[in-house]
């Protein structure tokens, strides 16, 4: 199917797209892209359309479920683990611009890895940054913006996210 699509597309043109290339529903498309990711566990599932960069540095564990809308910079490293659920429209960025010098275009950019342990779920519209740990069984609230570690079974909301109890 890779020959294939090099032969319609061109070799040129696969890889122009490849960055920013779409989930859609077909199957075949599917089974080619969680080939790209560093690791891709049994029975996880996404949900189209989700955007993916440096998909060679994403791994994802099994039994993990992305929704719709999700966008995850990956060239930072980004590691999901077994059983996490992230909801539509969260982004997880591995990736941030450093602001000197005068053009922000630039600059270099400054890369730290994310970890998401087993049993996480991410609510709708969240912000992981780059660098952040969320432990074992933690839940981010919808629309948090995560800039520091979150700690195992903590239930963490807001913006900048703070923890608001723990789960029993
Ligand atoms: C984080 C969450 C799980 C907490 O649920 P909960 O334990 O029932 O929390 P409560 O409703 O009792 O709220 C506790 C407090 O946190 C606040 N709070 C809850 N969720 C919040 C959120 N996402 N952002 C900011 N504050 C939030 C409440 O306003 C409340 O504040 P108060 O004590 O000052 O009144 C839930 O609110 C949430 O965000 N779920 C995500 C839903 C989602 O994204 N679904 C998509 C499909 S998976």
């Amino acid at each position: 199917m890779k020959r294939m699509l090099k032969k319609v597309l061109g070799k040129n043109a696969a890889d122009a797209v490849r960055p920013y290339f779409p989930m859609t529903r077909s199957k075949w498309k599917l089974i080619l892209i969680k080939r790209r990711f560093k690791e891709f566990g049994e029975r996880s599932t996404i949900t189209s359309p989700s955007i993916f960069q440096g998909m060679e540095n994403i791994s994802i564990g099994k039994d993990s479920d992305i929704g719709a809308f999700v966008h995850i910079w990956g060239n930072g490293g980004v590691t999901i683990g077994d059983g996490v659920l992230i909801a539509s429209h969260v982004v997880i960025t591995s990736l941030t611009h450093s602001y000197s010098g005068k053009q922000i275009k630039n600059a270099p950019t400054v890369a730290a890895p994310i970890h998401i342990d087993n049993g996480v779920w991410i609510g709708a519209h969240a912000v992981i940054m780059p660098g952040v740990t969320i432990g074992e069984g933690a839940v981010i609230g919808a629309g948090a913006i995560v800039t520091s570690n979150v700690p195992a079974m903590a239930i963490a909301v807001g913006v900048p996210a703070r923890i608001i109890k723990y789960r029993e």
